[in-house]
Order: C-alpha cells, then structure tokens, then sequence
C-alpha cells in the first residue's frame, strides 16, 4: 500500500500504545534520538557511562513490557555518546519470559515512533563456529529464525510498514563494514557470522548445535531476531553484535550457565564499550 493509502485507514491500537509510550519517553529529555541500541544479557554496563543521561525504568512507560531475565536492568537510557543522542534499551523482554512476540517487537515500535532510524542490537550467544572464541565479538551478517513464529504476524498496519517486508538489507552492510573496521582499529578482534535465533528458555542439545553448524548458524541465542524483523517491517537499519559468551552445548566438555554467560559479559565490557562508542557515530553519519 502506498503511503496516501495508509494515511487513509485508522492506525492500529498497537502504533497508538506505541505513539503514546514514545511521547512519554521524549517528554523526560530535550534529545531527540536518531539511534537506538539495545543491551542484551551481561552487557548493560554500556549505559552506566552516560553522564547527565536521562534514566527511565520500563515499569513507569505506559504500555511497556517489563524485563524480567537476569542481567537485564529494564531501563531506557537517554544520552549522547560521542556526541549522538541515542535511546538505549538496557535489557529486553524475550519470547521465552512469556511475552507474546507483539510484547516482544513493541519496543522497537516505540523507539521507530521515538524518530529512530538505525538500532544496534546486542546479544550474548553461544558460538557454534569453532573459530570463535568465547569473549569475542561476532557482527551479524544474517540470521535465521528458528522460534517457530514471526512477530509481525496478524493484521499489518501500513503505518509501520508494508505486509511482506524484504530481509534482505536489514543487516546493513556498511554498519558491518564499519564494526570491522573500527575494530581492526582499536585492536579488537571482531568475527563475521550468522545468528540462530531460538526461542530458548533450554539451552540446546550438542545434536541441535551440530544442526545448526550445518544449516549455517555461527552463534546461536534467544532474542534479536524479532526485533530485525520488526526493524526491517518499519525501514529500520540494523547493526546487530554478538558477544560469544560461551562456546555451544557439546563443543566443550562441560555444561552452559547463565552466570558464565554473564561473567563473560562482564569480562568483554572494556572492548565491547570502546566498539559501541566508535561506531554509533558512523551509523549516525549513514541514516535511511
Ligand atoms: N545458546 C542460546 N542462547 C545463549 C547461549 C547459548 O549457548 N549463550 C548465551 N545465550
């Protein structure tokens, strides 16, 4: 549909909740961000460094869903790093808590109304390609949606984008291009893969992981996907960062636990918030 078209029939109660929610937001800070990021599990600490941010929990935001898993803050940090203002999500909400995946895309809906026009999306995943290692830092070239569902589902409303969005230059390559440049840079060193996105809450099987190898899959995790794939719906450009946080289920003789995931998080903070500092500005300079 074109957009005369879409102006003609009623937003959707969903762009009205999230109409309502960005305006709440942008009513608690003079910034006007053009960039969003989101902080996936151990990698929050990127937010604590803003001065003079504004700090606003998901439980005042009308319509928001709450973040229940661990190492997620449930907080949306308005600031400027290296002097773009960016709205940064310090913890997500996932499929597996039990959100619909609506719940799970909606705060990409507001931070689209918000006036955003590229996210960074962060996550920690497992590395299934044994190049990697556990620490380092994978730019995502694609994904593939393993969770059995797709988040735009339903009714479309045109006013966030059309019924059958392309995938195809979602990950934007030169925000790629630029991560592994900035990393090479900074002396970080930053691999290239594809995400598996499941829905978890179960870490895999080592007979799942050899599947996953083989269809494709480098890094494997249980988020990111909806959120692209409502990135994609509404022309959002998307650079999306996975921190090896462990190496998948029956690569190494041991088991997966969410405090080694979070420990890992912790141990990569310096390197992960040097990249995020020197690349926001490049994506600020390349926006739809
Ligand atoms: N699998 C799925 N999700 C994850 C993993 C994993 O090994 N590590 C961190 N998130």
């Amino acid at each position: 549909m074109s957009a005369s078209a879409a102006a003609k029939t009623k937003p959707s109660q969903e762009f009205a909740r999230a109409e309502a929610a960005a305006k709440f937001i942008l009513g608690k800070t003079k910034l006007r961000p053009s960039i969003g990021v989101v902080l996936g599990s151990g990698l929050g600490a990127f937010a604590n460094e803003i001065p003079g941010a504004a700090r606003i929990d998901y439980k005042n935001i009308p319509h928001f869903p709450r973040s229940t898993a661990i190492g997620h803050a449930g907080r949306m940090v308005i600031g400027k790093v290296a002097d773009v203002p960016v709205a940064i999500m310090q913890g997500r909400v996932h499929f597996y808590e039990g959100y619909s995946m609506r719940e799970v895309i909606f705060p990409m809906r507001v931070m689209a109304r918000m006036g955003i026009r590229a996210v960074l999306l962060t996550n920690a995943a497992g590395g299934i390609n044994r190049n990697f290692k556990q620490g380092g830092l994978v730019v995502l070239r694609d994904h593939i949606n393993l969770q059995g569902t797709n988040p735009l589902i339903g009714a479309n409303d045109e006013h966030f984008g059309e019924r059958f969005p392309d995938m195809t230059q979602v990950y934007w390559k030169p925000y790629q291009a630029a991560a592994l440049q900035d990393g090479k840079r900074l002396g970080i060193e930053i691999a290239e893969g594809v995400y598996a996105g499941l829905t978890g809450p179960s870490y895999e099987t080592p007979a799942e992981i050899r599947y996953l190898r083989t269809i494709g899959a480098d890094v494997v995790g249980m988020s990111t996907v909806p959120e692209v794939i409502a990135a994609a719906h509404m022309g959002i450009r998307v650079l999306g960062i996975s921190c090896v946080t462990n190496m998948a289920a029956g690569i190494l003789d041991q088991p997966i636990t969410s405090e080694e995931v979070m420990e890992t998080g912790e141990r990569v903070k310096a390197d992960f918030v040097a990249l995020l500092r020197a690349v926001i500005p490049r994506m600020n300079k390349d926006l739809p």
